[in-house]
């Protein structure tokens, strides 16, 4: 699954990035971060602050849409991107239309966004890819009204640190995939989710020797990875 877009090779969470991650073959899926703008407009953007990656500055949520569409996503990351706009859900959604499973990762923190779960499902309705994309997140309640709302699109419960309540939060939620850091990997854990018959996604390997400690766990996996280019050689040699 290509992180953020390809964003090993081109700027995150561009259509630029994606668009690269459509045309490899090897890629199988392409996740990316959503927020909302100041006017309520779902908007693809990891950072909570602009300054990283564009060269405006301050929290993204309080600009509207025309003030995000002014800024520089590319430069920073290449000057051949120079003028790159940040995306919104729905130019993202357009041109996927379907072609890879789309995980869309709601980066939304207690109240901040509110609206945002009920605005990304209209889109996705609006375009009929509920089968095409899981709603990802790492707030359960953001996923249980996710769940309220659209039961018919798939969630993925994306968890740091040990996760002790693991099976019953997938469970609770009737989560199809689990998004795992990798660091926190081990055998226990992934025979625990492959009895409980959970997807397994694992965040974020560019590493292939750290793509070939958990492979060696024996379980089928799906790597979000900024380089899904250095590991696909590995897994045709395995
Ligand atoms: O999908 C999981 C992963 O993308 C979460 O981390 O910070 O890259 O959005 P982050
Ligand atoms: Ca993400």
């Amino acid at each position: 699954m290509a992180h953020r877009g390809w964003s090993g090779i081109a700027p995150e969470n561009t259509l630029s990035s994606i668009k690269l991650a459509l045309e490899e073959p090897k890629i199988h899926a392409i996740e990316i971060d959503i927020q909302l703008t100041k006017d309520g407009v779902p908007i693809v953007f990891h950072d909570k602050i602009l300054d990283r990656t564009t060269n405006g500055t301050g929290a993204l949520k309080n600009k509207t849409l025309a003030e995000l569409k002014a800024l520089d996503a590319g430069s920073w990351f290449d000057e051949q991107f120079a003028g790159e706009e940040i995306p919104t859900l729905e130019e993202v959604l357009q041109l996927v239309n379907g072609q890879k499973p789309l995980y869309i990762e709601l980066k939304q923190v207690g109240d901040l966004y509110l609206g945002l779960e009920l605005k990304t499902i209209e889109l996705i309705r609006r375009y009929g890819l509920e089968d095409q994309c899981s709603l990802i997140s790492f707030d359960h309640k953001s996923l249980q009204t996710c769940m309220k709302i659209a039961p018919e699109i798939s969630r993925t419960l994306v968890m740091m640190g040990s996760p002790l309540l693991l099976a019953e939060q997938v469970n609770e939620i009737q989560a199809t995939s689990v998004s795992m850091y990798a660091e926190y990997i081990d055998q226990l854990m992934i025979d625990s989710l492959v009895r409980n018959g959970t997807e397994i996604v694992i965040w974020t390997v560019d590493d292939p020797a750290e793509a070939d400690r958990i492979a060696s766990y024996g379980a089928d996996v799906l790597f979000t990875s900024n380089r899904p280019d250095q590991l696909w050689t590995r897994e045709a040699a395995m």
